[in-house]
């Protein structure tokens, strides 16, 4: 898979994609990152990237054609897919970064300022997507986000011990279990009793449990559309 950002700082973007499982899987050559700055594309001698909203307001709005180029240079076929990253964007969930890890291609626009020329989101972008109700600086920490998740599930990224089926968000929709590991008791806490039975079927049936309990109190939004099934509701 080839993953390019469009952001005017590339170094805010590059070096956060040399550590752990990330940098493993550009060593295995299962990806490869590019950042392009539209200020590259800029053609005035001032490489202006930006201008002031027009029906005034505060700060600056990052020009279409600029972010245009940069896209180009990032060669895009019809099966790209083109991603604004946007307060106002849709929700990006586990199922978007599935559904992403299937392609061969991504392109990150990220924005800062203000924001991004909306024509930028009707005429270039494939998808718009936010990380959550909240606002950032830029779009570079977001971009970072969605593709970290997205790399994380292409074959071969994660080792059988970091596999991602028992992850939060994914499969059935419920949220994790609960993880510990030694010592036995920390500050009077202790590991529960099952963890340590030797017994798969126990082990399994408990994790299930908390799964189900976590997501019904702590997300009852995902509970209400896990997919679940007789003997789920027996374990409740
Ligand atoms: C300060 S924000 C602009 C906010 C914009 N004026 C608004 O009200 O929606 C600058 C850039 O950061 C990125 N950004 C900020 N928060 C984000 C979020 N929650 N998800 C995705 N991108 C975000 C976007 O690229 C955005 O263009």
């Amino acid at each position: 898979m080839k993953i390019d950002f469009v952001t005017l700082f590339p170094e805010m973007v590059l070096p956060a994609l040399g550590h752990s499982i990330i940098s493993r899987a550009v060593n295995q050559n299962l990806v490869v990152f590019s950042a392009k700055s539209p200020r590259d594309f800029a053609t005035d001698k001032h490489r202006t990237v930006d201008d002031s909203p027009y029906g005034g307001g505060p700060g600056m709005v990052l020009m279409a054609p600029v972010v245009e180029s940069a896209v180009q240079a990032c060669q895009p076929t019809p099966k790209t897919a083109i991603i604004l990253t946007d307060p106002a964007g849709e929700r990006f969930t586990q199922a978007h970064a599935e559904a992403l890890s299937q392609l061969d291609h991504v392109i990150f626009i990220c924005g800062h300022y203000e924001g991004i020329d909306e024509r930028v989101a009707t005429q270039i972008a494939t998808h718009s997507f936010t990380i959550g109700d909240f606002v950032l600086t830029g779009g570079e920490l977001p971009a970072l986000a969605m593709a970290d998740s997205i790399i994380r599930l292409l074959p071969g990224v994660l080792g059988s011990a970091e596999s991602h089926q028992d992850d939060s968000h994914s499969n059935d929709g419920l949220l994790g279990f609960p993880l510990y590991t030694k010592p036995q008791v920390f500050n009077e806490e202790e590991v529960p009793d099952v963890l340590r039975s030797g017994n798969h079927q126990k082990i399994a049936q408990w994790r299930r449990q908390q799964q189900l309990i976590r997501t019904k109190t702590r997300r009852p939004d995902l509970f209400a559309q896990a997919d679940l099934s007789p003997s789920d509701l027996d374990l409740l």
